[in-house]
C-alpha cells in the first residue's frame, strides 16, 4: 500500500489520481479529507501528522510524507517522520530551500529538519526540492477574475517555475520505481518565466487581456502579510526579486526521470484557466 499525504493539496490529488490509475492501493492522507476527495478505490484517511496514527506504518510499501505550514514551521520532524519508520519507503517533498535559502528558518532549515528525521529513520529515502510551484499563481485568481488585473513585485525577473502535476508524476515514479534509494532531485519548469510573462500566459489561457502592474517590495511585502508569516514573506520576496543563480538554472531531473520535458507554465495556465475566468 502506498500512502500519500497532503492527498487534497495541489501535488497529492493529482498524485493519488495518478497512483490510483496504475492500480496501485492508495491511502490518502490529509485532516479534513472524505471519500468524496478521492477516486472510487481510494482509502481516505483524515488525521493530523501531528498526532500520527500509530499503526499504520507496518502495512506500507511507501508514503509520501508532504509537511505544509504549520507542521514544516512548528512540527517535530522527528515525531512526524518517526509514524512511518516501519514504512519501505519515504518520499520526502522537500524544497529547493534547503540547499539555496539554508539559514532561512522557514525556507531551508524546517525542511532540512524533516530531510534529517527521515535520513536517520533507517528506512530508504528519496528527497524532492523543487523550486517555486506553478500554482502560486492561484493567488492572482481574485484579481483576475474581478478586474482582470495581476499586481507582483519585480516584474522582470525570471524563476524557472514548477507545475505541481510534473512534482506529483515525479513522485509516483519514485514511490513505485526502483533506483532512486538516497537521490536528492531538484525539480524546476523547462524555462524561466518572469511574472509579467505568466500574466500573459494566463490571459492567453482566458482568452482576454489582463492588465500587469508591478508592485514595490514595500506593496507586496504588506500584501503577502495577510496570507504569510513576515520570516517567510521576507525569504520569498529575497528569492522572487534576487535569486541566486542556482535558484534560476533550470535542472535536468524532471526529463531525467519522467523521459519528457516539463510543463510549461503556459500549459498550466491552460490546464487551469476556469480558475481564472
Ligand atoms: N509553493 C511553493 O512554491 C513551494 C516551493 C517549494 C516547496 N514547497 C513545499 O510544498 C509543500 C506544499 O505542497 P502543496 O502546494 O501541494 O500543498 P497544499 O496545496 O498547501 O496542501 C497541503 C496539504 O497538506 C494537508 N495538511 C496540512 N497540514 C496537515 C497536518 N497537520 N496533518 C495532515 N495533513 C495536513 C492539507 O489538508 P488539510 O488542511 O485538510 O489537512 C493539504 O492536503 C510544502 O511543504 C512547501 O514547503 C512549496
Amino acid at each position: 500500500m502506498i500512502v500519500v499525504t497532503g492527498a487534497t493539496g495541489n501535488v497529492g490529488r493529482t498524485l493519488v489520481r495518478l497512483l490510483a490509475e496504475q492500480g496501485h492501493q492508495v491511502t490518502a492522507v490529509a485532516r479534513r479529507i472524505t471519500g468524496a476527495d478521492v477516486p472510487v478505490g481510494v482509502r481516505a484517511l483524515a488525521t493530523d501528522l501531528s498526532q500520527p496514527t500509530a499503526d499504520l506504518s507496518s502495512e506500507v510499501d511507501a508514503v509520501f510524507l508532504l509537511v505544509g505550514g504549520e507542521l514544516m514551521m512548528a512540527g517535530d520532524a522527528s515525531q512526524v517522520v518517526g509514524a512511518w519508520a516501519d514504512a519501505g519507503k519515504i518520499v520526502l517533498l522537500s524544497s529547493q530551500g534547503v540547499a539555496t535559502r539554508a539559514d532561512s528558518p522557514s525556507h531551508g532549515l524546517a525542511l532540512a529538519a524533516f530531510e534529517q528525521a527521515v535520513m536517520a529513520s533507517g528506512t530508504d529515502w528519496t528527497f524532492l526540492r523543487p523550486g517555486g510551484f506553478a500554482s502560486n499563481a492561484f493567488a492572482w485568481a481574485p484579481s483576475v477574475t474581478a478586474a482582470r488585473t495581476i499586481a507582483a513585485p519585480f516584474g522582470e525577473v525570471g524563476l524557472p517555475i514548477i507545475d505541481p502535476d510534473d512534482i506529483a508524476a515525479v513522485a509516483a515514479a519514485t514511490l513505485t520505481q526502483p533506483g532512486h534509494e538516497k537521490a536528492i532531485y531538484e525539480l524546476t519548469g523547462p524555462a524561466l518565466t518572469t511574472p509579467r510573462q505568466r500574466a500573459t500566459a494566463i490571459a492567453e489561457a482566458i482568452g482576454e487581456p489582463v492588465t500587469f502592474r508591478e508592485q514595490t517590495r514595500e506593496e507586496a511585502y504588506a500584501q503577502m502579510l495577510g496570507f504569510m508569516p513576515a520570516q517567510v514573506v521576507e525569504t520569498t520576496l529575497d528569492i522572487l526579486g534576487t535569486p541566486t543563480v542556482q535558484e534560476q538554472r533550470i535542472s535536468p531531473d524532471v526529463e531525467k526521470i519522467l523521459g519528457r520535458t516539463p510543463a510549461t507554465f503556459a500549459d498550466w495556465a491552460n490546464r487551469n484557466a476556469a480558475a481564472f475566468r
